[in-house]
């Protein structure tokens, strides 16, 4: 498509679909042109709506700078220790087994640990922040409830306890944050609550499956970060780029446009496909080629411009250490011979495996 099609009308989906490096870039970034805000018309607004990742400056940039103190990678470097503890403890659990599956094991608790510290969620309930996440996400087929009101509902009941007795995490901190002298919404909060709690565990997970495909499909690669485990964030940056743990973004136009010689009418929806930017010949020499020590590697993977991904460096602190820990740990390591290949459910912007024993 990035030759023949490069930017073409998809009658199905009734979308543009944008292949190439330059154009993904241009719609991720020209939030003038492209907005984020491609859901909050002809419904009821739900919180993801009205979230961050759904806005457009000013109230994007407003919101945005609430946070960007819990995630800028400062801050971020404090957790090493913690993750690093947690991940050995959820690999001492799998030692006598001898096993362990990658997503169900080590990915999820982990990374839905950490996002739950860091919000100021009980950890006990993890096992609903999956099935919400992989619901919202879209990652395993539409089971039928309605997640979305399971999660305002309990978000609501956890922000009514910190309102009557505060505490020192990000859940208290909203309630009383303020713009421009105004509180932010019910709805707002509940949007930020959620957007974190999904945001921060389901693209991580699958970073994580998709680096030990990575591994398995590339035994040199494993030798590559044993001889020079500085690499290891370079490694990292591949597996991103090779297999980008999100597939696409979507934007609406705000005028009409021309990109790649099409037309583009101010309201159609345009889908930018990062997992195809990212594979970009002009950008990126042999980009099938899975290349430990590839540099540059602009790779899209976490967005570009004003929705650049805030919990990148949380994502790169997370899957260091585990690959850290792994190669320390274990001599070898491999997929379970025989076990099948599950991908994510074709409807989600998401690309992994849903197991990886
Ligand atoms: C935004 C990818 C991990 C929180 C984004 C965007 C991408 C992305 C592509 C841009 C969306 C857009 O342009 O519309 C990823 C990937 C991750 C990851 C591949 C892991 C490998 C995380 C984590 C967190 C997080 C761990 C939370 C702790 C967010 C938030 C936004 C965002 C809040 C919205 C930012 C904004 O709109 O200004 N992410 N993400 N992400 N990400 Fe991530």
């Amino acid at each position: 498509m990035r030759q023949s099609h490069p930017v073409t009308y998809d009658d199905r989906e009734q979308q543009w679909m944008v292949f190439r490096y330059a154009d993904v870039r241009r719609v991720l970034s020209e939030h003038e042109t492209f907005s984020s805000e491609v859901e909050s018309h002809g419904h009821t607004l739900t919180p993801l709506d009205v979230s961050l990742i759904a806005l457009d400056p000013p109230r994007h940039r407003h919101l945005r700078a609430l946070v960007t103190q819990v995630f800028t990678p400062r801050t971020v470097a404090s957790l090493e220790p913690r993750l690093t503890a947690l991940v050995n403890e959820l690999l001492d659990q799998r030692v006598e087994a001898g096993m362990l599956d990658v997503i169900d094991d080590l990915a999820y608790p982990l990374t839905v640990t950490m996002i739950a510290e860091l919000l100021g969620i009980p950890v006990l309930d993890r096992a609903h922040f999956r099935r919400w996440s992989d619901q919202l996400a879209s990652i395993v087929p539409f089971d039928g409830t309605n997640f979305m009101g399971e999660m305002e509902a309990y978000f609501s009941c956890l922000l009514a306890e910190r309102r009557r007795a505060p505490q020192a995490d990000l859940l208290s901190a909203l309630q009383t944050a303020q713009i421009e002298g105004q509180y932010l919404s019910k709805l707002e909060i509940l949007g930020f609550c959620i957007l974190l709690l999904v945001a921060g565990n389901v693209t991580t997970t699958h970073l994580l499956g998709n680096a030990f495909l990575c591994l398995d499909a590339f035994p040199q690669v494993r030798a590559h970060i044993e001889e020079r485990p500085d690499q290891i964030f370079s490694v990292l940056e591949e597996v991103l780029r090779y297999r980008s743990p999100i597939r696409f973004m979507f934007r609406v136009a705000k005028r009409d446009i021309v990109l790649g010689g099409q037309d583009i009418l101010a309201g159609q929806w345009v889908t930018a496909w990062l997992a195809s930017a990212n594979h970009d010949e002009t950008i990126f020499p042999d980009p099938e080629r899975f290349d430990p020590q590839r540099s540059p590697n602009p790779h899209l993977s976490f967005g570009y411009g004003i929705h650049y991904c805030l919990g990148a460096s949380l994502a790169r602190l997370e899957s260091r250490i585990v690959l850290e820990s792994m190669v320390r740990r274990f001599a070898s390591f491999q997929r379970l011979p025989g076990s099948r290949l599950q991908p994510l459910s074709a409807q989600s912007f998401m690309q992994g495996v849903l197991h990886l024993p």
